[in-house]
């Protein structure tokens, strides 16, 4: 059975993904941070877990170990978001964000990389955003590390025309994650989603397809933007922000 390896795969769209690609007859590695979250998922799809954070040297090494042999890598663990102007961002969220989604993702492909090309097959899905053709003011240091990554699979797709090896670059709008809290997003003006199985799927099956960049435009459908006002003034970031 093929082997895939997802980060960030403990919520959200990563999670999602894991459970599409168990679906379609993966086995698979995850990894992501919160060891119940990884454990609980790992038992519900059989799959091998790698508890490692991605913003350390050490986290990396362990993930790239762990890569060994696969013949799916999908990039999708990051850091948002919105961490204020750029001209006050604090200086050790810029290196977690350069680490986490730039460091991180592009030294797994250049691990995993030689042993598809040499295997004449292989996928490296990269889950980017709509940010990494900002401008994201509030967001510079996440939207650039999105460009960089859309930039790395432009090349790669060059380097590998023909060898077997499909880049897939995923650009989701906003869907419903715990991403924007996490990392102090406004979401009012969000009046509709994806869900992660949405991205998941629509993901899965442009790589399947051999496309190299599919967006996924939120689900316009009427009683989603009723869901998303929900979320928003229940959110209690946003209500921070809005009683500033
Ligand atoms: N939600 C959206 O609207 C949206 C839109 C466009 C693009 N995206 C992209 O979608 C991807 C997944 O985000 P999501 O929305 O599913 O958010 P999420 O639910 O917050 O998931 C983020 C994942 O990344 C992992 N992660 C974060 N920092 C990490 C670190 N230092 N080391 C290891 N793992 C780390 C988290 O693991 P732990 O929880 O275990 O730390 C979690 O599994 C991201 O690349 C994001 O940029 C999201």
């Amino acid at each position: 059975m093929d082997l895939a390896l997802v980060t960030g795969a403990t919520s959200g769209i990563g999670a999602a993904v894991a459970r599409e690609l168990h679906r379609r007859g993966w086995s698979l590695v995850l990894t992501g941070r919160s060891a119940p979250a990884l454990e609980a998922i790992g038992a519900e799809l059989g799959a091998r877990t790698v508890v490692a954070d991605l913003a350390t040297a050490e986290g990396r090494a362990t993930v790239v170990a762990a890569a060994d042999g696969v013949q799916l890598l999908v990039n999708n663990a990051a850091l948002g978001g919105a961490f204020g102007p750029f001209a006050t961002m604090p200086v050790d969220d810029l290196e977690a964000v350069l680490a986490v989604n730039v460091v991180a993702a592009s030294t797994l492909v250049r691990a995993v990389l030689p042993g598809m090309l040499a295997a004449g097959r292989g996928g490296i899905v990269t889950v980017s955003s709509p940010s990494a053709v900002g401008p994201k003011a509030g967001a510079a240091a996440y939207g650039a590390s999105k460009a960089f990554l859309e930039s790395l699979d432009r090349s790669l797709r060059a380097e590998t025309r023909g060898s077997g090896v499909v880049v897939t670059t995923v650009r989701p709008e906003s869907t419903r994650t715990d991403f924007h809290a996490r990392s102090g997003q406004d979401v009012s003006d969000v009046t509709a989603w994806n869900t992660p199985e949405d991205v998941a799927r629509a993901a899965l099956d442009a790589h399947e397809r051999g496309e190299l960049l599919v967006r996924v435009p939120r689900r316009p459908a009427k009683h989603v933007a009723r869901d998303a006002a929900r979320v928003v003034w229940h959110h209690p970031v946003v209500q921070h922000f809005r009683s500033r």
